[in-house]
């Protein structure tokens, strides 16, 4: 089974309220973003959206310029329906993070809760750096969340690459300047503790 097809089957045939990673409101990422002050026009990508409620509230704060990525087209449909009306306000991208072409120095915000610790691979891990290095314009900010070093070894009975701060930083490489971390449990539906770690980092200028 491909990656993909183990993400279509996740969504099509689970409700995503059930799913381990869901969270009604993915408050930290909002939080964190709203204290970053950005324009409503400052173009933010979400990657691995899934079907989290991060690009509704994202438009009902005013933002103008959102692109959501997933691998899954099952994900993306379930938020398309949720948004209604409100989804001709969103790109829509279907695709791998380490394949898909992203527009150089575009992106002002990117944010991924929980697709980055899929990649186990180095390789596959320096093609989402690259990815995020190409598309987000100097200066630009990253928010980033992946299990933590406490965490269970697998998501979505996925193995999964769990990280410090330090890892992180240390993956995205000297381009970046760390800002802040920030560790925080998960329950998931089914009761069980995961804990995440959140990362905020600043693309240095050139
Ligand atoms: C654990 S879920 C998290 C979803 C969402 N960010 C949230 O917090 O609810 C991981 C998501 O990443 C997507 N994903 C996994 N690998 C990916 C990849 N290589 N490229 C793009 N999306 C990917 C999956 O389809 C899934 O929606």
């Amino acid at each position: 089974m491909t990656r993909k097809d183990h993400w279509e089957q996740v969504y099509s045939t689970r409700l995503a309220e059930k799913l381990g990673w869901y969270k009604p409101r993915l408050e930290t990422s909002m939080s964190w973003i709203a204290e970053l002050g950005l324009d409503k026009g400052a173009r933010i990508i979400d990657v691995g959206c899934g079907a989290s409620t991060l690009v509704d509230d994202l438009v009902d704060a005013g933002f103008e310029s959102i692109a959501v990525l997933d691998i899954s087209d099952s994900a993306l449909a379930i938020s398309k329906k949720r948004l209604g009306l409100q989804a001709d306000m969103v790109m829509w991208l279907s695709g791998d993070v380490t394949s898909t072409t992203l527009p150089p120095d575009y992106f002002e915000l990117w944010h991924d809760r929980a697709a980055l610790h899929f990649l186990t691979e180095p390789e596959q891990q320096a093609q989402y750096r690259d990815s995020l290095l190409k598309s987000l314009r100097p200066g630009g900010h990253a928010i980033v969340g992946a299990f933590s070093s406490e965490a269970p070894p697998k998501c979505s009975g996925l193995p999964v690459r769990r990280y410090e701060p330090d890892q992180l930083a240390e993956l995205l490489g000297s381009d970046f300047e760390p800002v802040r971390h920030h560790k925080e449990l998960h329950v998931t539906p089914g009761g069980v503790e995961q804990m995440y770690v959140y990362c905020q980092f600043r693309r240095k200028n050139d």
